[in-house]
């Protein structure tokens, strides 16, 4: 058994969870829990960031102390996870004394080794934004956007971490460990911007501006200004549990991959002496109806009441089947009801209602043995059986590679293949005869049906979970402990008492909650 230690960015508390945080949930939630499957001891983390300007700014605004506004608004991520069925082991909150402690040792153990330094800041602030600007930011005639406000040039004093002088060995590492980040492709941009050298890294923020951080350790005068604070979280949640750290993979989207995740942390863990992470997954960004999603504008979903109104295994099988990791993908409600409809009701909700149906009635609810063996069949069960080791054992591969959205296609053929069997054997016709062959062959067939549906369900539960749990219910299954086994192909179901029926996707009755 190996460990595997996973997790999601953390999310800013500054704004209650819209659809790309839970898609980031969801898709480490389908790998935590493929590992699980496959036997691996999994260390699944999520959590949220808290601290800084925005958090800070969002309180006051709301007029509660930021302690309060942040677990008011954490307890909002909690209940989405809860909500999504995500497996988490642990919810990281950077307000935890536990993560503060981390992070303050950190930087002590790098202000000792003379990794971070003191240094004048000199640079165009707007107060309005409460923040240092850049010439990027100027309009194109040289004078500052309206949002700035009032724009002065200010010296500030604050302290800056030496990230330039592990430039040369992070591309080396980037080149002998040509997997570190998933896409491949996105790996080459960080090179590219590996290609221009580095600034040193400002750390702090003086407290007179900023008071919502962790004050720096050697100097209480300022605050660990965020990615210091938000990184570090990865390695606090198991700081204290040997043979997890480094963690498998860090799930992330692209916007925080170059430089935060591809950089800076690794620079900032080897200064400290402590291994990088193996490797960074990057998935691309949800648009709704192809435009941003923003909640002004009201180009909105909301997980919660999504899952709510169309059921939670819906939305993240949509998710997972929808996007190809790392590409960008558009969410739209007639195509999450195209694929709900055809897919989940027609496709796997018909199998389903087809086996509990014909077993009871042709079977009196008790699924029969095969008799293939002893003529009762031919080639269509074989050809069934050939395409299942092939969904498989592709199902398997791509799963390893992260091509979820492939797996799930594949795995759908296979239940529409299985319904194109029944089409073929017609139960209904074998069960009006009275022909001892017929009756062999009804039984063969009761039996086919019901083992492909039980085989389908066996690849679903990382993605669809309670799904996968109520199919094998109304099958009278209990899966057994060992994943593997459960994707041979036998007579686990003979003599299984099944379910009179089972309704698993419902026609969605409500009205659309999707604004445009
Ligand atoms: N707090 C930082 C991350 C610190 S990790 C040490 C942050 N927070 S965030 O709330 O802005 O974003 C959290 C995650 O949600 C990021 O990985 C981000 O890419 C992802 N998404 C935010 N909007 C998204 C979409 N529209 N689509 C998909 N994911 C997106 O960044």
């Amino acid at each position: 058994m190996k460990n595997f230690y996973i997790t999601t960015a953390i999310d800013y508390v500054n704004g209650s969870p819209h659809l790309g945080h839970a898609y980031e949930k969801v898709l480490t939630d389908v790998i935590a829990r493929y590992r699980r499957l496959m036997g691996d001891t999994v260390f699944f983390l999520t959590g949220v960031d808290e601290h800084g300007q925005k958090v800070q700014q969002s309180a006051k605004a709301r007029g509660v102390p930021p302690q309060q506004f942040c677990d008011e608004v954490s307890q909002e991520f909690r209940a989405m996870c809860a909500k999504l069925d995500i497996s988490n082991d642990d919810f990281i909150r950077t307000t935890e004394s536990r993560h503060k402690k981390v992070v303050r040792d950190l930087l002590q153990r790098l202000f000792d080794k003379g990794e971070i330094y003191k240094a004048e800041y000199k640079g165009f602030y707007s107060t309005r934004q409460e923040q240092f600007l850049q010439e990027k930011d100027r309009n194109p005639d040289g004078s500052w956007p309206e949002i700035f406000g009032e724009v002065s040039e200010i010296t500030e004093s604050n302290y800056f971490f030496k990230l330039r002088q592990y430039q040369d060995w992070l591309i080396q590492h980037l080149k002998t460990n040509e997997d570190f980040v998933f896409p491949r492709y996105r790996q080459k941009q960080v090179l590219e911007f590996l290609s221009e050298p580095l600034n040193d890294l400002c750390i702090s923020r003086p407290r007179d501006r900023l008071e919502w951080g962790i004050p720096l350790p050697f100097d209480e005068q300022f605050v660990t200004y965020v990615w210091f604070d938000a990184l570090v979280n990865y390695y606090t949640a198991v700081v204290d549990k040997p043979g997890f750290w480094p963690a498998d993979f860090h799930v992330i989207g692209k916007d925080i991959l170059v430089p935060p995740h591809a950089v800076y942390w690794p620079i900032m863990l080897k200064a400290c002496g402590i291994e990088p992470p193996k490797s960074l997954l990057a998935h691309g960004w949800w648009s709704i109806n192809g435009a941003k999603m923003s909640k002004s504008t009201g180009n909105f979903v909301e997980p919660i009441a999504f899952a709510d109104q169309y059921g939670v295994d819906a939305l993240r099988y949509f998710m997972i089947r929808e996007m190809s990791v790392g590409q960008d993908s558009d969410f739209s409600q007639a195509q999450f009801l195209a694929r709900y409809n055809a897919e989940l009701a027609n496709n796997l909700g018909n199998l389903v209602n087809r086996t509990l149906n014909m077993t009871n009635r042709f079977a009196a609810g008790l699924i029969p043995a095969s008799e293939l063996a002893a003529g009762a069949g031919d080639e269509a069960e074989k050809d069934l059986m050939l395409l299942w080791e092939k969904t498989r054992d592709d199902v398997l591969s791509l799963f390893d590679g992260f091509q979820f959205h492939i797996a799930l296609e594949r795995t759908f053929a296979f239940v529409t293949a299985t319904n194109a069997y029944i089409e073929k054997r017609a139960p209904w016709k074998l069960g009006k005869s009275t022909e001892a062959r017929d009756q062999a062959l009804l039984r063969t067939t009761l039996a086919t049906i019901a083992e492909a549906l039980r085989l389908a369900t066996a690849l679903l539960p990382a993605v669809m979970p309670s799904t996968a749990k109520k199919i094998n219910a109304v099958l009278g299954h209990e899966p057994g402990a060992v994943w593997r086994d459960e994707l041979l192909w036998g007579s686990r179901l003979t003599g299984k008492k099944v379910a009179e029926t089972a309704i698993l996707f419902p026609r969605p009755e409500k009205p659309a909650t999707e604004k445009k």
